[in-house]
């Protein structure tokens, strides 16, 4: 089965066909969904998500280019969401200096911010971080992040990027750049890293694979993304969904939480 650790099915892409589409994943072999907030309403979205679905989990957080939004009430809300039964992770945060807006300094704020609360709570964290590859990592670092753990989404970064945040022992999220032709930096990454670092994810209804580029993204394109992580780690398909299914449940600590939903059934 494949685990599909990164999505926003909240997104208004989704509003046509929501029900109809998550309603084949099954049927498609996707077993499990991460939906990702991504702003204090697109948190609200995913809980309303995961009630509705077994198979969906979700992660609460503000995206850096969402911080704007963010003060002390929001932020408390936030923390309560954490607590909720089916919140996995808190994300996703962290830097976008693509676009700088807002500006650096409250995305940093509030980058940290989230970090702790992730410390706090005892999640994992989802990592946002686009051309601020030294302002991510030295935030990470001061925020002891090594002891929070979590995974980097939509790695874009080169090999020795990716060298320091393995020894962070964090994950690396691959979704469906590593398709795309000129995408040759992400490949090496991605013939570097140890497969059991590795999760599968899309980003929709975002950075559709090849042969879809450019058109809405869905989880249904994730064996388009399985295909060529095998390719370049010369395994077949089914090894990639198998350890990347097996990477994401100890990440999120879904099998700790389906083993003790089991055994308090006895
Ligand atoms: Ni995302």
């Amino acid at each position: 089965m494949i685990f599909e650790s990164h999505a926003h099915y909240d997104d208004e892409a989704f509003d046509e066909d929501r029900d109809v589409l998550l309603a084949s994943l099954a049927g498609n072999g996707i077993d499990t969904v991460i939906n990702i907030g991504a702003s204090l309403e697109s948190c609200r979205k995913t809980i309303a998500l995961m009630e509705k679905y077994p198979f969906i989990y979700g992660a609460m957080g503000v995206h850096p280019g969402e911080t704007g939004e963010l003060d002390e009430k929001g932020f408390q809300w936030l923390r309560e969401c954490c607590g909720l039964e089916k919140v996995v992770a808190v994300g996703e945060i962290g830097l976008d200096y693509h676009w700088k807006e807002p500006e650096p300094d409250v995305q940093k704020k509030w980058f940290i911010r989230q970090l702790e609360l992730a410390g706090e709570t005892g999640l994992p964290v989802i990592i946002h971080s686009r051309d601020a590859a030294k302002d991510t990592l030295d935030i990470m670092k001061e925020a002891h992040s090594e002891e929070i753990g979590g995974v980097i989404h939509c790695f874009s970064y080169t090999k020795e990027i990716a060298r320091e945040y393995l020894q962070m022992g964090f994950y690396f999220g691959i979704g469906g750049v590593v398709t795309f032709a000129n995408a040759r930096k992400l490949k090496e990454a991605v013939v570097y890293l140890p497969m059991d670092r590795i999760l599968l994810e899309t980003d929709s209804p975002y950075l559709a694979p090849e042969p879809n580029r450019g058109k809405r993204n869905s989880s249904l394109n994730l064996p388009d993304i399985a295909g060529e992580i095998a390719a370049l780690k010369g395994i077949d398909r089914e090894e990639v969904y198998a350890v990347t299914h097996e990477n994401a449940e100890r990440l999120f600590g879904l099998k700790r939480k389906t083993e003790c939903g089991r055994h308090g059934g006895q």
